[in-house]
């Protein structure tokens, strides 16, 4: 009957050992194991004593990357009447300040509290330059086209570019329950806003801020000129300039992040609307009757390829 001897075979050669569960084992090669496991351990405390090399750093994002980042977060709870909290509005803001070396030394542009960030976007930064073909007033009639680069959408937010050839003109429209930022990339335009008025500019109660026909009282928020030097102008669902027009004095592009996106499932679709002078105000025009119109105004979409870490 064969029997595992302990301590040795016949011939003076290590014999197998039994394991507690009946296994054999070797001596030697546990020695041999065992001076292994001494060897590894000496090993591990030089490379413990030994300074470690750091991991190399993350790669830094683009600045559309960047952008796509801050504006997810800052619209991370977006819905309609949605206001993002003012420190996220500085955020975003910042990170779409644009100081185009077309005009100037980019440091003089950096508003103070924004010193820290040197890597602003760019119009290279993405894609466009206004040598492009939609930056050129191509039609033999009517008014030269707008171009939308659209770059991204999702139920909270979406972004994109408008791109106007001189003369082009978006006219004015509403942004139903949102948060818009917008930078101007280059070129200048005129812009001018307005935001319902919830009284009179008499502050009369018995004076009613809708007309007979429909049309509804807006106060002018902006009338003014703005090119590529401007800070990001914000708009929220009430104040800021919620509806607005543009009028391209020269070939220029926008840059907007909208959130949330407008939707017509959700009743938010884009409104569009004549203006008429509200005469009441002694020759102060601050007030406008804005009415409702049926839209004619197409523009031209581009979907662009770039693709975004979500
Ligand atoms: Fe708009």
């Amino acid at each position: 009957m064969p029997v595992a001897q302990l301590g040795g075979d016949n011939r003076g050669r290590p014999t197998a050992d039994l394991t507690p569960d009946g296994r054999a084992s070797s001596r030697k090669p546990r020695r041999r194991h065992r001076k292994s496991a001494a060897a590894t351990a000496a090993a591990a405390a030089l490379v413990a004593a030994s300074p470690s090399p750091s991991p190399p750093p993350p790669p830094t994002p683009s600045p559309m990357q960047r952008l796509f980042d801050t504006s997810k977060e800052v619209f991370s709870e977006s819905a309609p009447g949605f206001v993002p909290p003012p420190q996220a509005v500085a955020r975003l803001a910042a990170v779409l300040s644009t100081y185009p070396p077309l005009h100037g030394p980019v440091t003089s542009r950096i508003p103070p509290s924004f010193t820290h960030v040197r890597d602003d976007l760019k119009p290279r930064d993405v894609g466009i330059d206004p040598s492009l073909p939609c930056f050129r007033h191509t039609e033999s009639k009517g008014p030269p086209s707008v171009t939308y680069l659209h770059f991204y959408d999702c139920s909270k937010f979406s972004f994109g570019i408008f791109c106007l050839p001189k003369s082009a003109v978006i006219p004015l429209h509403n942004h139903p329950g949102m948060t818009v930022f917008s930078k101007m990339l280059f070129g200048s335009m005129h812009l001018k806003s307005y935001d319902w008025a919830t009284s009179s500019p008499e502050n009369d109660c018995n004076t009613l801020t809708t007309s007979s026909d429909g049309a509804r009282l807006a106060k002018i928020n902006t009338d003014a000129v703005v090119d590529a030097s401007a800070e990001t102008i914000v708009l929220y669902p009430e104040n800021g300039g919620n509806l607005h027009c543009f009028t391209a004095l020269t070939p220029c592009a926008v840059l907007d992040v909208m959130g949330p996106p407008y939707s017509s499932a959700d009743g938010r679709d884009c409104a569009y609307y004549d203006e008429s002078a509200y005469s009441d105000t002694g020759g102060e025009m601050r007030y406008s009757w804005l009415k409702e119109i049926p839209s004619t105004f197409e523009m031209k979409g581009v979907q662009m390829r770039q693709r975004f870490t979500v």
